[in-house]
């Protein structure tokens, strides 16, 4: 006699979920329906509240008619075409209005798919970018510990989470990861930390170490999102542009997350004041409503690998069949409107120090260990019960029941909320998360 296995409905098995416990889920689903504004609802119709923009995306809220519309019009009017040696005008016109929020210089947009995608992309840029500069020589990658970047597998390699990695071998070879940020005197900071600006120094390291002439480019989230925000110590950004200027090295802001104003800001690049050469982006551009990645490249790095091609060859080989698929420029057009006319951005900015003071408020429900913060993201840790991140996991699924929906990584709770939250959300944000915190 073993123990008695949950019952889970037949139709529930063929699925293969992303990044979840299937057994798990598929014995006690938790799922949402539909949704609308700030809200989800359960196939109950119970309502909850989300805390975390669906997953960094729905900077907007939700369903937004206007993108619904701009969706259904695009797939009437032109539901495909290659995105190689064809293109349709919408392309052309999303890519001009990202670059008016991107950082100045960064005026040249390719689109992907997926942050991920985008990940990749930007490594083969930098990578394609010295070859043709002569620089062929410089074939290494510098990341950071507790970095997300993706899953394909040039992010795999950049990135620093060792469960993404494990299961996977050895991966890309030739990729080297400064320490994380994540100090125990920096806990309860709100904004940018102030100590760890010398972690920089581990990329002054590698360049004498390996040769800062092998070194393609460097990888940083400016605030690390998918692991519980840890936003820059202060001066750290600055001093990774600096050894990167010094050495040649290309600097790459994976902004999948920081993009699109979560950090009160256009991008990371303009809240913590320094300019990255290549800028990935993906997420609320299209408000989570259609998928679609980018990478925003500094002109001169467009115009050498352009300018190093054939006169009537590709020059650059690389790109996917969905690349600026029309219904996704669509969706992100439409997004550009409302970013325009709700001035979301400025919003975030606003409604900021608000949110961080409530966060940074829960500090005392007694499993509270650190908050950390910036512009309109925090991270709450819980302490660890036994195995690590189990009680994070708990309870991330006590706050669904309770109608709250968020992230969690590990004993972090990540709250991203949608940029259109009102007080009476962040009260109701808040109250929820005190509830399951003091109960935890
Ligand atoms: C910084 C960063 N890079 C890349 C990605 C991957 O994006 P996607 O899941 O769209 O492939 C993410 C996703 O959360 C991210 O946070």
């Amino acid at each position: 006699m073993g123990h008695a296995e949950p019952q889970v409905a037949a139709t529930l098995q063929p699925y293969w979920m992303p990044f979840s416990p299937n057994k798990e889920f598929k014995a006690e689903p938790r799922m949402f329906s539909r949704a609308k504004g700030m809200y989800f609802y359960t196939p109950e119709g119970k309502e909850v509240i989300d805390a975390s923009a669906g997953l960094f995306c729905v900077a907007a809220g939700h369903c937004r008619e206007e993108i619904a519309r701009a969706v259904y019009e695009q797939l009437q009017t032109l539901d495909f075409t290659a995105p190689f040696l064809r293109a349709h005008p919408k392309a052309f016109e999303l890519a001009e209005r990202v670059t008016r929020y991107t950082p100045a210089g960064l005026n040249r947009v390719f689109f992907t798919n997926s942050g991920s995608e985008a990940v990749d992309t930007a490594m083969k840029m930098a990578l394609a970018y010295h070859r043709v500069k002569g620089q062929a020589q410089r074939q290494l990658f510098v990341a950071r510990e507790r970095a997300y970047h993706g899953v394909n597998m040039g992010g795999v390699a950049l990135a620093g989470m060792v469960n993404n990695r494990r299961a996977y071998g050895v991966g890309l070879a030739g990729v080297y990861h400064m320490r994380h940020t994540a100090l125990a005197e920096n806990r309860f900071a709100k904004g940018q930390p102030e100590h760890g600006a010398d972690l920089a120094d581990d990329l002054q390291r590698f360049c004498n170490l390996y040769g800062g002439e092998n070194i393609a480019a460097v990888f940083v989230e400016p605030a690390a999102g998918s692991f519980g925000c840890l936003p820059p110590p202060m001066g750290y950004l600055n001093k990774l542009r600096q050894i990167c200027d010094q050495h040649g090295i290309l600097l790459v802001f994976d902004e999948v997350i920081t993009g699109w104003g979560r950090m009160g800001a256009n991008f990371g690049a303009q809240a913590f004041g320094v300019t990255p050469d290549l800028l990935t982006m993906a997420k609320a551009i299209t408000n989570g409503a259609q998928p679609m990645g980018a990478v925003a490249a500094r002109q001169d790095i467009y115009d050498t690998i352009t300018e190093a091609g054939p006169a009537k060859g590709v020059e650059f080989f690389h790109g996917y069949t969905y690349s600026a698929h029309p219904a996704s420029c669509a969706a992100g057009l439409a997004m550009m409107d409302i970013f325009a006319k709700e001035r979301l951005i400025e919003r975030a900015a606003a409604m900021s120090p608000k949110f961080i003071d409530a966060i940074h408020a829960l500090r005392d429900c007694g499993v509270v260990t650190d908050v950390r913060s910036v512009g309109m993201m925090a991270a709450v840790d819980v302490a660890v019960d036994g195995t690590p991140g189990a009680r994070g996991h708990e309870a991330q699924k006590r706050l669904y029941d309770a109608g709250l929906n968020l992230k969690s990584t590990g004993d972090a709770l990540i709250i991203a909320p949608p940029l259109v939250m009102e007080d009476k959300h962040l009260d109701e944000i808040t109250t929820k998360l005190r509830q399951v915190l003091q109960r935890l």
